[in-house]
């Protein structure tokens, strides 16, 4: 498969010590943090091609240290300077110094990280920052599990292998697949998705690989798989769990000779398609249970990127319900405006097994049917038990009651049940497990 590469890195050489959210912040948009201790004699090496910019921490750096970072710095006189002044709200609490003055060529008043952050960008000479700001703008979320994460998403974007994504449903995966293929060489080509829960299991080595004309009755012309249509670009394996055994051989083969064959010929054809897959159900599992085959498991598992259930988000509901009014102001008249005190509270108690969809639903049908400025959590239909247990109790009793329901109605097909509800069949056998239905009883 083609090396896709990055050419130049950018790098933040940060003179002090960052903290441990700094760090991941400036690695979320993609900078490289070396940090030199001034006490410590360092070179500045510098490759052609890379962006680097100083950092100078004016918080724990002693005097005699800042002239120590001045000697340093003077022999870099190109390289652009910024601060991180205790205060950082623009007060005169940093005494006077003159590599401060320098620093402030960039800007008047010391910035806070956020704000330094976007003072970097311009100074990129990497994949235009705006690009990959609107990539990543997709993702939202400023707490620390998500700034971790798209740190990771950076580091694996160019990276030309597979990437599994994890993560419960409704967390972003499909978002991240995305962004991840934006964000590589390969951005610029065809980004191919499928949910493989969703497709009949006769149909998906068709769907994936194509067939020839006359290959199977109603194949009355030739047609281009997903690989094949997806050639230079990505394809988005989504509920890769679900996949049949015989499909899985084919997919190995892609991963460890680049070639497919349509079905009825036997002819290889070369593809050159970077494999992105998600899974919300446990695969080790399925590998140990024979449903999924160690081989492929080993060949997709090489770079793995969790996407954390948004009650893990610290600080992200209040932001994500925010942004999503806001979103939805702008295409929908609506009163809603904000939301109530005791709205804010249930959403941050409420634990959403639907993660980020569910919140992006409950908002936007709570902006159509509040009647006041403000929505409360009866519009957000949160007006639950406020007790934990009697919560998830009613939670599960709910959940056992549909899924009843629903394999009544599919006569007990699995495919059809999952097609009902909306969920892969992994899932439908999960919650069998969960709620002790036996299937073949039921039948
Ligand atoms: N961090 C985020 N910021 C903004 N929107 C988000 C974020 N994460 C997810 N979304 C939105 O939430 C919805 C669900 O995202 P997505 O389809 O990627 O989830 P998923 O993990 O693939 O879910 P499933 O497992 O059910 O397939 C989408 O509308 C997506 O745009
Ligand atoms: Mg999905």
């Amino acid at each position: 498969m083609a090396a896709t590469q990055m050419s130049s890195t950018r790098c933040v050489i940060w003179f002090g010590n960052p903290g441990a959210r700094e760090k991941v912040m400036l690695a979320a948009d993609g900078w490289h943090v070396r940090t030199v201790l001034p006490q410590q004699p360092a070179d500045i090496g510098m490759r052609g091609g890379d962006t680097v910019v100083g950092l100078i921490d004016f918080r724990t750096s002693s005097d005699s240290e800042l002239e120590r970072i001045g000697k340093l710095t003077a022999e870099h006189q190109h390289m652009p300077l910024f601060a991180i002044t205790p205060a950082n709200d623009g007060s005169h609490a940093t005494p006077q110094h003159p590599l401060l003055a320098a620093c402030r060529q960039q800007f008047p008043h010391p910035p806070d990280l956020k704000e330094l952050l976007r003072g970097l960008q311009g100074l990129s000479n990497e994949v235009p920052r705006a690009a990959s700001d609107d990539v990543l703008d997709t993702l939202l979320g400023e707490s620390e599990v998500m700034l971790v994460m798209r740190a990771t998403l950076r580091k694996y974007a160019p990276v030309d292998l597979p990437v599994l994504i994890t993560g419960e449903t409704g967390t972003g995966k499909e978002v991240a697949a995305h962004a991840l293929h934006r964000l590589s060489a390969r951005g610029g080509k065809p980004f191919q998705a499928i949910n493989c829960g969703a497709i009949p299991s006769t149909l998906i080595q068709s769907e994936l690989f194509g067939h020839e004309r006359g290959a199977f009755t109603g194949a009355s012309s030739r047609r281009l798989g997903l690989f094949e249509t997806a050639h230079n670009g990505s394809v988005f394996l989504d509920e890769i769990g679900d996949l049949p055994l015989d499909a899985q051989t084919s997919l190995l083969r892609v991963l460890q000779e680049g070639t497919i064959e349509r079905v009825g010929s036997n002819q290889p054809i070369a593809v050159d398609v970077r494999i992105l897959a998600a899974t919300h159900v446990d695969l080790e599992r399925a590998v140990e249970e024979g449903r999924f085959r160690r081989d492929l498991y080993y060949r997709l598992n090489v770079l793995r990127l969790a996407m954390p259930p948004l009650r893990k988000r610290d600080g992200d509901i209040e932001l994500l319900s925010r942004q999503f009014l806001r979103n939805f102001r702008t295409r929908h008249p609506t009163r809603a405006r904000g939301y109530t005190h005791e709205a804010r509270q249930a959403m941050e108690r409420f634990p959403w097994p639907g993660n980020v969809r569910e919140l992006l639903n409950r908002v936007q049908r709570a902006a159509i049917t509040a009647e006041g400025e403000l929505i409360s959590s009866a519009d957000l239909e949160l007006n639950l038990p406020a007790d934990g247990a009697q919560l998830s109790k009613a939670r599960s009793h709910a959940e056992r009651e549909t899924l009843l329901s629903c394999l009544q109605q599919s006569q007990y097909n699995i495919s059809a049940c999952a097609r009902l509800m909306k969920v892969s069949r992994v899932t439908i056998y999960r919650m069998c497990r969960k709620h002790q239905l036996e299937l073949e009883a039921l039948r």
